[in-house]
């Protein structure tokens, strides 16, 4: 009966234009995620559970071109769909499930016309053959971002926006997917990614590295690195060490520092997230800061062991448990900040009273506290110092309000029931209230919402 009624509407709709009950219409996915600091991140309509990226990058001329194969599922009926990748990329082809598709560039917008409209819930693959020369964008606090040329390769680190300038995606943190990167460069050279190292073949003057990583990964958490490196593969202390060393950079050590600190942090947060970790270490005194990309975070110089603590603690907070908007980067930056000060005092550097009492000692008037660290006012300061400060600062104070037992059972939950997904300050608050039994929002209020010096 429902059928019968289905159909008679159909065939009465359809009377002008048969070919509509074939292809139902679908509608454009938005061209961002609705992010209010970069509205033009991410795109709707979409999800992206695979990126397979073959890369050749030739270091002397700064040509990249490039061969995106990604895995999607559509989340609406979708006529056309856009991905992120900036214009001074040339697209050379697009397909949607092997098909052609036509496209069209506008400033970072890459727009997508499938050949047909896909159903709601369709999984699809799309292939995006491109090449140009990348650069880097300059960010709203004008610092490097993207594809950053170095003398000898590329420092390739991405957050916020810098995904766009060397692959095609959906590059909002809400999109989370898998990721293969293959990458060919000049036989000197070296090409470090994500996850684990599966094969490097030489030929005819150029190296293939391929990189494989498993775990769902933000798009600015992704980086294909290049340069003179000194590459190191091992199992050290029930890890695998994959690091990527200058060598015009002393580095003593480098592969052995990492199992403490993560030994150190697993105890306190729970196992570690990943199936390899390490690091690369440049030369590239221009870039002004580290990036904890994933599972192998990647430093401008030699790292502190604050700076390692640092970008190994974001392996849990920002990497595994991810924000779902810029406005709660406090998530990410307020506790690797705080396990800055955990592991200071674990090395008997520092207590975490001394570094909350240190930061907590800059005057009221200072303009510091005029910042709340879960509104930070604009994307010109994500990285600015109260996100960190007093976003670990923060988490003092939950923890001389909670105690210890309840502070390390919040961030455990925190990591595990979030693992590999997307969370905000909201969930954060609520959580901390139902694991410590307390009404919090108080505490929370003058902490992380309003400008001025909490009391203590
Ligand atoms: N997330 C980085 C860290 O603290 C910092 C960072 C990334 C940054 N991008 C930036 C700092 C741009 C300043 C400007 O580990
Ligand atoms: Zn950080």
């Amino acid at each position: 009966m429902k059928r019968l009624v289905a159909l008679t509407a159909a065939a009465f709709l359809s009377l002008p234009l048969a070919p509509a009950i074939a292809t139902p219409a679908g509608t454009p996915g938005a061209p961002g995620a609705g992010d209010p600091y970069f509205p033009g991140q991410g795109n709707g309509g979409y999800d992206a559970a695979r990126y397979d990226l073959t890369l050749d990058y030739d270091p002397s001329s700064g040509r990249l071109s490039g061969l995106a194969r990604i895995s999607a599922r559509a989340t609406q009926a979708l006529s056309r769909f856009n991905l992120d990748l900036v214009d001074t990329l040339t697209v050379r082809s697009v397909t949607v499930d092997g098909r052609r598709a036509t496209h069209a560039q506008s400033g970072s917008e890459l727009v997508v016309t499938p050949a047909r409209t896909l159903r709601r819930g369709r999984d699809f693959s799309i292939t995006v053959r491109y090449d140009g020369l990348p650069a880097h964008v300059i960010d709203p606090d004008g610092s490097m971002d993207g594809w950053i040329k170095t003398g000898d390769g590329v420092f390739n680190a991405n957050e916020p926006q810098g995904a766009m300038t060397w692959y095609p995606g959906n590059h909002h943190m809400t999109d989370k997917a898998a990721y293969r990167f293959t990458v060919t460069v000049p036989r000197d050279r070296v090409a470090v990614a994500n996850g684990d190292l599966v094969a490097k073949v030489s030929k005819g003057g150029r190296t293939t590295y391929v990189w494989n990583s498993r775990e769902p990964m933000a798009s600015y958490l992704a980086t294909v690195s290049i340069g003179r490196f000194d590459l190191t593969d091992r199992r050290i202390g029930g890890y695998r060490v994959t690091t990527a060393v200058d060598p015009t950079v002393q580095a003593p050590g480098f592969p052995e520092r990492h199992p403490p600190v993560l030994d150190f942090f697993t105890g306190l947060f729970g196992p570690y997230p990943f199936s390899s970790t390490g690091g690369i270490v440049d030369n590239a005194p221009e870039v002004g800061y580290a990036l904890e990309t994933q599972t192998r975070p990647i430093y401008p110089r030699a790292p502190s062991e604050s700076l390692l603590a640092h970008e190994l603690a974001h392996q849990w907070f920002g990497n595994s448990v991810t924000p779902t908007l810029w406005r709660d980067i406090w998530l990410n930056e307020g506790f690797a900040t705080y396990s800055e000060w955990l592991w200071a005092d674990k090395l008997g550097t520092q207590t975490v009273q001394a570094a909350f009492d240190e930061a907590y000692a800059r005057p009221a008037e200072d303009e510091f506290w005029q910042s709340p660290p879960a509104d930070p006012g604009g994307p010109e300061n994500l990285f600015h110092a109260p996100v960190y400060d007093r976003g670990a600062m923060t988490l003092h104070a939950l923890r001389l309000e909670v105690g210890d037992d309840a502070f390390f059972a919040i961030l455990r939950a925190w990591a595990g029931r979030h693992k590999y997904g997307n969370a905000d300050t909201a969930a954060f608050v609520a959580l901390s209230e139902r694991v410590s039994g307390e009404q919090l929002d108080t505490l929370f209020d003058a902490w992380l919402f309003k400008p001025g010096k909490p009391a203590m």
